[in-house]
């Protein structure tokens, strides 16, 4: 078997598995699911789910990972001491291949357009910037090559190892992106009339609340924190055996909510102080946005050029920063179960997700390639995002919560009784024994309409 290696620091642990879960889904999903669904209060909703599901379900992949110190497959299957388990972990590594495939994709358009921002090619008004998307997004051949070649910028971190590759290149990028995003929230806020945008990003309006507006909270926490797909449990493997789980669980999610607040802080005054309306959906950040920027530094068109292309850098950070940790899950499994070398694995899961992105890609502007009567792309999200990822969530909490021994969930939790957060394992075990698995089977249950 080859060396597993390690993350080498406590701080590139945090920014490693933070990279994982700040991606598209803060700047991009974030945003507009605010925007649709009342603003402030569903994010309060949110921060429920964070809380109450979302941590648990992190520590519960943390304890997997880390005790058994293998690919996920070889996770589940230790710490459960039964090979039928180990499917969970395979089920994790099908799911981030399906979900890297599609999200290749959209982070190939942010490359498209930071290259346009670069070059000057979004000047003009909504009609034009409606109709480059479309264009751009149903044209068969750039946007594949583009997502392809994201695959292949995020295959080339991944052969450098988890110190070299993965540590490194998110101790670089997370430090940019956060600088990056401040510099637009400042910009953002001090346009003329963004306090409107501030106040409908921090004022609730209980009246949209539903159950809907639940499931969604709910779904996007999962996504955001990159739940459910063995990814965690992946990423787990590499921490040192000091690592406080629940503490290391706790300053992730912060973050993650911090950059998602923060992104709705630098696109919401933005557009309100142009008038536009920010619940135009999964194309907010690549109709309504180029022209909000353009208007809003009307006044200095310099400052909107910059920060145009700031803006899509910082989405390009944060996807490579997740499609490296999508990819590490089947590059881990592929090495460790198969005894390949680690880049043998690696190209394996390059060209899987590269065929997945081009047939992605293809299907936006071809109507041919249909499932379900879904694009292929709108398929591949639906299926994981709405159907695997929480049953592989709720698999893992059946598997912590009611089968695994809880001594050994104990030790894990709590470092050998070491760590100062012995005290919240009780509340802990409840959550992942009760909560998470109730809420699952009730959004699985919604999904399917048996509810
Ligand atoms: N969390 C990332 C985001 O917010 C996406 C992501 C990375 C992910 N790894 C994952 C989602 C694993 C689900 C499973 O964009």
């Amino acid at each position: 078997m080859t060396d597993r290696g390690n993350f080498g620091s406590k701080i590139g642990i945090v920014l490693a598995t933070a990279g994982s879960a700040v991606g598209l889904g803060n700047v991009w999903r974030f945003p507009f699911m605010v925007g649709q669904n009342g603003g402030a209060a569903f994010i309060i909703v949110y921060v429920g789910c964070i809380l109450l599901l979302g941590i648990p379900g992190m520590v519960s992949e943390f304890i997997v990972g880390r005790h058994s110190q293998a690919n996920a497959a070889r996770a589940y299957a230790s710490f459960s001491n039964s090979k039928a388990w180990g499917l969970v972990g395979i089920l994790g590594v099908l799911t981030s291949t399906i979900i890297l495939g599609f999200y290749a994709v959209v982070a190939g358009w942010c490359m498209q357009y930071l290259g346009a921002s670069v070059l000057g090619q979004l000047k003009g008004d909504s009609t034009f910037v409606l109709h480059y998307f479309q264009r751009f997004s149903t044209d068969p051949v750039k946007p594949a090559v583009l997502g392809v070649a994201f695959i292949l910028l995020t295959h080339f971190v991944i052969v450098r190892g988890v110190k070299d590759g993965i540590e490194r290149v998110s101790k670089l990028l997370m430090p940019l992106l956060f600088i990056l995003l401040l510099i637009i929230v400042g910009a953002s806020c001090s346009l003329p009339g963004a306090g409107k945008g501030v106040e409908f990003l921090l004022k609730p309006d209980f009246s949209k609340l539903s159950s809907q507006v639940f499931l969604e909270a709910l779904g996007q926490a999962f996504f955001s924190l990159s739940l459910g797909t063995a990814c965690l449990c992946t990423y787990a493997s590499y921490f040192s055996r000091h690592t406080h789980l629940l503490q290391a669980a706790g300053q992730i999610a912060l973050v993650d909510l911090l950059i998602a607040v923060l992104s709705g802080l630098m696109i919401f005054p933005a557009a309100f102080s142009v008038g536009v309306l920010p619940d135009s959906g999964p194309s907010l950040i690549f109709i309504t946005l180029p022209n909000v920027f353009q208007q809003a530094f009307a006044f200095m068109p310099m400052l909107g050029y910059v920060i145009s292309i700031m803006f899509y850098a910082l989405l390009v950070f944060a996807a490579l920063t997740s499609t490296i940790s999508m990819h590490e899950i089947g590059t881990a499994f592929f090495s460790e179960e198969f005894g390949m070398r680690r880049s043998h694995a690696a190209w394996i899961l390059t060209i899987v997700c590269g065929l997945i992105a081009v047939f992605c890609s293809l299907s936006i502007g071809q109507a041919d390639l249909q499932l379900f009567g879904k694009s292929l792309m709108d398929f591949c999200d639906f299926v994981t995002a709405q159907v695997m990822l929480p049953l592989g969530a709720l698999l893992t909490s059946i598997l912590v919560g009611w089968c695994a021994s809880k001594v050994v969930v104990r030790n894990e939790f709590t470092n050998h009784e070491t760590a100062s957060s012995k005290s919240f394992f009780g509340f802990y075990m409840f959550c992942v024994r009760f909560i998470v698995p109730v809420c699952i089977l009730l959004i699985l249950m919604h999904q399917f309409g048996v509810i």
